[in-house]
């Protein structure tokens, strides 16, 4: 079994050495990071629960954070779910190869979107997954497709972004959301949806586990709280749960003083706070980017983004060439081959609103589009 570096691992280092415009980030915003309040967070769960906050974390999370999640997930996610059938895991990445590790084997068959995002699915082809690579356009995944594809290749599982796709930015809309649920039930399909962004925008879709309880769900708190915690959750039932939880024993990886630090920012309401900042700035900030994108490089976005972080454009030009050049001038961004399934499409790049300063988007984007137009005069 092979194993690489992720592309946005590779542009992310990219980024430590003095850029200026980074696109390639899918760190948040840093100016909404509840930095202060985490350091709050810090003592009052010191002075209450003393050494416990440094005991071995146990199976499936703490009790209280539990408790808090199901909370969250009921106020801000409409998903009701017993606490007992949330899992805390380091991150959503951590929940996805869990999962892959549960249900994955040698030609499990995997519907997932085309482009997706590449490090999901890398813990899927580590288990010897089959991906079978599903379209998506401006209304998520293409369920008409999936259907005639799983009449092909059978049942199986899909993973899929349905809210704020990443790296395409689009949103799974309504009848197609009622299709998917339909498919599964039809043919037994299992849905894994992954969902980092829903909360940070007004007015999205609500998550597929919402509507359907069968849904395994994916969340996390990197986007809201910060993603060095590495605190993020599955909620599922029944007999996955249990495994879910017995499988956490072989890593233990979702810290126990972490696990404290999100319990409190969730209790006091911090969380939410920042989520009420995040709903007013992110689309503004992904309003930006399409703007400048429709000004300096028209016709280059290959979906319309919705919500989230992410655009992902037709550059024209290699895009790890293109990468070369404009580190030069300071601007930073995720080639996109990697993101499709087969490869290929070497001509295409994500671009992240999530940590860039809002102020810089329109003037990096026209650098960029200076280093294409540059580029393409070369060639
Ligand atoms: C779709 C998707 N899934 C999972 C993750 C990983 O999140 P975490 O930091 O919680 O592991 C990300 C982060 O960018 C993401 O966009």
């Amino acid at each position: 079994m092979r194993l690489y570096w992720s592309p946005v691992e590779l542009a992310s280092r990219l980024a430590r050495r003095g850029i200026k415009y980074n696109f390639a980030s899918g760190a948040p915003d840093p100016g909404l990071l509840p930095f202060d309040e985490l350091r709050k967070s810090f003592e009052r769960v010191y002075e209450e629960y003393g050494k416990a906050i440094i005991a071995y974390p146990g199976a499936g999370g703490l009790r209280e954070l539990r408790i808090e999640l199901s909370r969250y997930a009921n106020r801000v996610l409409g998903i009701n779910a017993n606490w007992r059938d949330v899992i805390v895991t380091a991150g959503a990445q951590h929940a996805i190869k869990l999962l892959s590790q549960l249900l994955m084997r040698r030609r499990t068959v995997v519907y997932v979107e085309d482009p997706t995002f590449v490090e999901t699915i890398a813990p899927m082809k580590f288990q010897g997954a089959r991906l079978i690579s599903v379209p998506i356009d401006d209304e998520g995944v293409n369920t008409h497709e999936l259907e005639r594809l799983v009449k092909t290749h059978g049942p199986g599982i899909i993973y899929t972004v349905p809210n704020c796709h990443n790296p395409t930015g689009v949103s799974l809309s309504r009848n197609r959301r009622k299709h998917l649920i339909e498919i599964a039930r039809e043919y037994g399909l299992i849905i894994i949806e992954d969902d980092p962004y829903t909360s940070l925008y007004p007015n999205t879709e609500p998550a597929l586990k919402a509507i359907n309880n069968d849904v395994i769900y994916v969340g996390t708190f990197s986007k809201i709280l910060g993603p060095g915690l590495r605190i993020g959750f599955a909620i599922a039932s029944g007999e996955l749960r249990n495994n879910l939880e017995k499988l956490e024993q072989h890593d233990f990886a979702a810290s126990t003083l972490n696990q404290y630090l999100v319990f409190d920012l969730l209790r006091r309401g911090i969380a939410d706070d920042v989520i009420r900042k995040a709903r007013e700035l992110y689309p503004r900030k992904l309003q930006e980017l399409v703007k400048a994108l429709d000004d300096y490089l028209p016709n280059t976005l290959m979906f319309r983004p919705s919500c989230g972080f992410y655009a992902f454009i037709n550059t024209g030009v290699n895009a790890w060439e293109l990468l070369k050049r404009s580190v030069k001038q300071k601007v930073v961004f995720v080639p996109g081959g990697k993101f499709f399934i087969n490869g290929g499409r070497q001509n295409t790049a994500r671009l992240s609103i999530g940590s860039i300063r809002i102020d810089l988007i329109r003037e990096g984007i026209k650098v960029l589009s200076d280093v294409i137009n540059g580029y393409s005069m070369t060639m």
